[in-house]
């Protein structure tokens, strides 16, 4: 068996060359980190449930028009995606004030915000991800004017999107980050959805009972992490539980050859 090569090891993936120039695999482990990798630890089983989630969801965005970087999962850990640039950026949506934001503002938690708000962070660990302005962004080259209207506007469209989509199972979306890249074919460029949209990177709360169901289980010493982000995958519709192993993990509803 050839080794493959790997590109990027990153907080929670992996990036090996994919099979075919412009493409890429992506490998989900089950690392989870926090507070800029001061707080780590290994979830059994988180890269499969992410891998799978962000899966849905990025089909279900390819749906309404959103171009991303998924072309097919490959496995249980696995996808297979489109090489771009990443923009050094991280975008963030919030619908509801919690995080970094309340600090920030002196916002209560849990403040319905007054029109969904979009932030940009620097993608750069030494500096802990610093909040940037648009000024920053065009100053420094990190994204051009039609750049930044193009991700904000894709970043309402998937703010849209997501929010129905959970609110249709019973989860309220807080907020959540993505990341965009660019795709170059020929002389054409174009910024496209990248990363991963999964519990790692958004919030969600039970609609009814007000459960954290994220990363801020893990955050906040919680507990029940990966039981959370089954319960937002089973509720997705994404796998359905074993129905006579117990707790032998997630079983697979459509496998591609696994
Ligand atoms: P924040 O309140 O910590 O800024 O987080 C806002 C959203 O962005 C939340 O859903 C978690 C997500 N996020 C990441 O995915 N990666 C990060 O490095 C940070 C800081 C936040
Ligand atoms: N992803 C960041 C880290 O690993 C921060 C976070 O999500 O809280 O440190």
């Amino acid at each position: 068996m050839v080794r493959r090569k790997q590109i990027y090891e990153g907080k929670a993936k992996i990036l090996f060359e994919g099979p075919e120039p412009g493409t890429i695999i992506q490998y989900f482990k089950d690392d989870a980190t926090a507070f800029n990798n001061k707080k780590h630890d290994v979830l059994e089983g988180k890269g499969v449930l992410n891998n799978r989630i962000s899966e849905f969801i990025m089909l279900g965005l390819e749906r309404i028009g959103i171009p991303t970087h998924f072309i097919k999962r490959l496995n249980m850990r696995e996808q297979l995606v489109r090489h771009v640039e990443i923009v050094p950026l991280e975008v963030v949506v919030r619908n509801v004030a919690a995080g970094q934001i309340c600090k920030r503002l002196g916002l209560e938690n849990g403040t319905v915000l007054p029109r969904s708000i979009i932030e940009f962070y620097y993608k750069n660990d030494d500096l802990g991800d610093p909040i940037v302005s648009e000024e920053h962004i065009t100053a420094f080259n990190w994204a051009n004017p039609q750049e930044i209207d193009d991700m904000m506007a894709m970043a309402l469209r998937i703010n849209d999107y997501l929010s129905g989509m959970f609110g249709a199972v019973g989860i309220k979306l807080i907020d959540f980050k993505v990341e965009f890249g660019r795709q170059y074919e020929g002389e054409m460029m174009r910024l496209i959805l990248a990363d991963e949209i999964s519990p790692d990177c958004c919030r969600l709360h039970d609609m009814e009972t007000g459960e954290i169901m994220d990363k801020d289980r893990f955050r906040q010493d919680l507990g029940k992490v990966t039981d959370a982000y089954r319960e937002v995958a089973r509720r997705l519709g994404v796998f359905r539980e074993s129905e006579n192993s117990g707790q032998s993990g997630p079983v697979l509803v459509s496998d591609n050859g696994e």
